[in-house]
């Protein structure tokens, strides 16, 4: 049972408070947005520029302008968000006083989308308000349309944005949109190796949140789901182009966003050092790390071991490791890169990046504490893309007063 497994923590479970499915569905987030009492007004669509050039934003668009609301469009997003894109859209939904604001895209597109929201209504720059964000004037209401399989980001309270050159997040329960779309038809098109890095990104969500020790009944309910749904069809998504596959995928990454209510773990802070030297699709850098979070994390209470283990592998195994080994094969067969090296970072860095990791990127709901130098020594099998390896480490924190230079013990 799965309230057995919960762990200690028990944060508030966010949702958004309408959920819109099925193909053809983003048609009616304007009439929605309005049965929630938005004021008729302006939105402003902030959209991923290649969604934008592919035609995506008419049915969005449509459905609002039908619903009575003018719209302007910041189609702009190129990448993931800096401050400076922040600015300037901010800018544009406070010129224009909107009612209400639409992020169409990827996690870029929707994780601006959520700042400039948060923008629309209150004074500052972006750079005012990182961390855990409390607003003294509510946010814009947020209408949040995927169009990647992954990040599931219009479940979330989280928006992440680069600022002043840094990743840094931003969370805030009001990012929790009033309105989320899953429209099949929005990712049918979606290049295969989109499908496939960011289905990784929502596989990493639903298993790093099992191993939360914040996780509870229900996020590992919801987080069930989505990894036996991911594992069974992202191959089929990504690779063979099935449409059903998607949007049995962009549902299941819905319901690991809904499951990081209980936050993502190692696996995620080894993700954002990756991409930093070697910039990387997030999704990319969260599939090279997962296999080596679950050996870190190996000691978790035996029966959460065999839940998550036989959830990866659709039952065969209730050994931690067999999850591990099957998602190092999923992402290998999605043409995936499996190792440090092969990304081309250099042996040379992994001391720096395990200090990175544990200072930059701290898990206090990792299940086993972060330290520098059991990081370091998961890295150096990184490196070489030894999943095996990494399970065969030592990685209790090193007590060794004499490490040797790069900091790993002798
Ligand atoms: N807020 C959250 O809870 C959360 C969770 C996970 C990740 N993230 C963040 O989300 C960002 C990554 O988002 P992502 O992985 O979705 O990537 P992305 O939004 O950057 O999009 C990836 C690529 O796909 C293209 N694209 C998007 N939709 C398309 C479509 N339908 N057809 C063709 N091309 C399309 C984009 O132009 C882009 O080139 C990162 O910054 C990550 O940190 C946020």
């Amino acid at each position: 049972m799965l309230l057995d497994l919960a762990g200690t923590g028990a944060p508030a479970f966010l949702a958004p408070r309408q959920v819109l499915t099925g193909a053809g569905s983003a048609a009616t987030a304007g009439a929605a947005l309005r049965s929630w009492g938005v004021a008729p007004g302006r939105v402003l669509v902030v959209a991923d520029r290649v969604v934008s050039e592919a035609g995506l934003l008419a049915t969005v668009v449509g459905g609002l302008a039908d619903a009575g609301f003018g719209v302007t469009v910041f189609d702009e997003v190129a990448g993931e968000p800096t401050d400076t894109v922040v600015a300037r859209a901010a800018e544009l939904a406070r010129a224009h006083a909107v009612s209400a604001v639409a992020g169409v895209g990827g996690g870029s597109a929707l994780d601006l989308a959520k700042a400039v929201a948060l923008l629309a209504t209150n004074t500052g720059g972006i750079a005012d308000w990182v961390g855990v964000v409390e607003p003294p004037v509510p946010v814009a209401p947020l209408l949040l349309v995927p169009t990647t399989t992954g990040t599931g980001s219009e479940a979330t309270r989280i928006s992440m944005i680069t600022i002043g050159g840094a990743k840094s997040i931003l969370s805030c329960a009001q990012f929790v949109p009033l309105v989320a779309v899953l429209d099949a038809d929005l990712v049918a098109d979606l290049p295969a190796a989109v499908v496939a890095s960011t289905g990784m990104d929502a596989i990493a969500h639903g298993v790093e949140s099992m191993l939360s020790t914040t996780r509870t009944a229900l996020t590992l309910a919801v987080a069930t789901e989505a990894v036996a749904i991911l594992t069974a069809s992202l191959e089929r998504a990504a690779l063979d182009g099935d449409r059903a596959a998607r949007g049995r995928v962009l549902y299941a990454s819905h319901l690991s966003g809904l499951a990081l209510n209980a936050g993502v773990v190692l696996g995620h802070s080894l993700a954002y050092v990756i991409a930093r030297h070697a910039p990387m699709p997030h999704g990319t850098s969260c599939a090279l790390a997962l296999p080596y979070c679950l050996a870190y994390d190996r000691d978790v209470p035996e029966a959460l071991a065999a839940h998550i283990a036989r959830t990866v592998t659709a039952g065969e195994s209730t050994r931690l490791r067999a999850a591990a080994e099957r998602v190092d094969d999923l992402a290998q067969r999605l043409g995936l890169p499996r190792s440090l090296d092969a990304v081309g970072i250099s042996a040379d860095l992994l001391a720096q990046m395990a200090a990175e990791t544990v200072r930059d990127f701290p898990r206090p709901t990792n299940p086993v504490p972060m330290a520098t130098a059991p990081v370091h020594r998961l890295l150096t099998t990184m490196h070489r893309g030894s999943v095996d390896d990494a399970w065969e480490l030592d990685l209790t924190p090193n007590p060794d007063p004499n490490p040797t230079s790069d900091g790993v013990a002798a």
